[in-house]
């Protein structure tokens, strides 16, 4: 079966596009490049000894996405292409709007035109806004604290109101936690532009050296050790999700949302910790005060997706720091 795979040069739709081939499926990518370099079409290359079609364009350009979805027969769509940056968002709230849910809106209306009825919708656990009661599971009220979260909560809405609208449309919306880790042949991983605002990525550039300390915020939350405790799953479990829940779904409708986490939380002050012995490098940092917006602790009840698609994170804390470990020595700068 033909897919397409959209934002499938960024971090994890790079991932998704190896296991979607690695299980038989077709992936057929679209990236802008906006938070992407074409090298890693190279590195897809390199890992799958196979190449893939590329299309560099928007979502939101009706007469590219016809093609692609004509041209390549598409019988689905994993829809990874948005801004993320949660700061930014409440900087450049009209390019988040635009780029998240009005490019996503114009999108439906092309596979509406070309007949494709499934959708796999990369959401975020920033859905459930400031959490009620932990662990989170599907049924915790939605909200959100910034724009990039409400872009997710908007297109969740808009993809049930379409499955309710036509009843042979397919939507799963998969709910991430904290993705991390690389893929363990060290040649792809994440490439965040600019300074990282994500923990992981962080702590990778500064045991590199490319950043002098990492600044922790915050020693004084309710958890184990006062830094902030989050659910982090390995990119390569995040990914085998994907393809277990098109794989269930794939001849049902409606809207069907999972959330995509280990259930285990772990600190900031955990986590240094762990990079530090899979780099071998002491990790220097700084306590700082808090950042807006953040909360104590976030961990997922992953029991929905255990029970519906049969699947579990298995990877554990050491290998999503080894892993990125291994990309970070090899491509300490990322792909240029
Ligand atoms: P990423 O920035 O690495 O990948 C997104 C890709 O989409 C980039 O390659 C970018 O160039 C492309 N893109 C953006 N807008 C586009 C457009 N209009 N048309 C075509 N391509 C476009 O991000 P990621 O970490 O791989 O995240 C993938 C998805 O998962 C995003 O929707 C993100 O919001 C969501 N998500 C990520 C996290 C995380 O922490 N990484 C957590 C929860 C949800
Ligand atoms: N942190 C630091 N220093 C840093 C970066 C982060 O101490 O330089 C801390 C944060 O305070 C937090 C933890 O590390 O306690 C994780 O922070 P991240 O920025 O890595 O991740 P968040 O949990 O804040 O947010 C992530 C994604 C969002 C997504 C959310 C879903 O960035 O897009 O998970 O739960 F919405």
């Amino acid at each position: 079966m033909n897919v397409l795979v959209t934002g499938g040069l960024g971090f994890i739709g790079s991932h998704t596009v190896i296991a979607l081939h690695q299980a038989g499926y077709t992936p057929v990518i679209i990236d802008n490049l906006s938070n992407s370099s074409e090298a890693v079409l190279t590195q897809l290359s390199k890992i799958t000894g196979h190449s893939f079609e590329f299309y560099r364009g928007c979502i939101g350009d009706d007469a590219l996405m016809q093609q692609i979805l004509t041209d390549h027969n598409i019988e689905g769509v994993f829809h990874f292409a948005a801004l993320k940056a949660v700061g930014e968002s409440t900087e450049q709230p009209l390019a988040y709007y635009r780029n998240n849910v009005s490019n996503t809106v114009a999108m439906l209306e092309t596979m509406a035109k070309c007949g494709v009825e499934r959708i796999v919708f990369s959401s975020s656990a920033t859905v459930y806004g400031d959490p009620q009661y932990l662990p989170l599971d599907e049924k915790h009220p939605i909200s959100s604290t910034n724009p990039y979260g409400w872009t997710k909560v908007m297109v969740e809405r808009v993809l049930q109101d379409y499955c309710a609208a036509n009843e042979k449309m397919l939507a799963i919306a998969l709910r991430y936690f904290n993705p991390v880790g690389a893929h363990p042949s060290g040649e792809l991983g994440e490439s965040p532009k600019g300074i990282p605002n994500n923990l992981m990525p962080y702590i990778a550039q500064t045991a590199v050296g490319i950043r002098e300390y990492l600044n922790i915020f915050g020693d004084d939350y309710d958890t184990h050790d006062g830094t902030g405790v989050r659910d982090y799953i390995h990119v390569q479990d995040l990914v085998s999700g994907h393809v277990a829940a098109f794989d269930v779904h794939v001849k049902d409708s409606g809207f069907h949302a999972y959330n995509l986490g280990t259930g285990q939380g772990y600190s900031v002050l955990d986590m240094v910790k762990a990079f530090s012995s899979s780099a071998q490098t002491e990790i220097a940092y700084k306590i700082c005060p808090r950042r807006d917006g953040d909360v104590a602790s976030n961990y997922a009840d992953a029991s929905k997706a255990r029970q519906i698609l049969n699947w579990h994170a298995k990877h554990d804390l050491k290998s999503m720091t080894d892993d990125t470990w291994r990309w970070q020595t090899n491509y300490p700068k990322g792909l240029e």
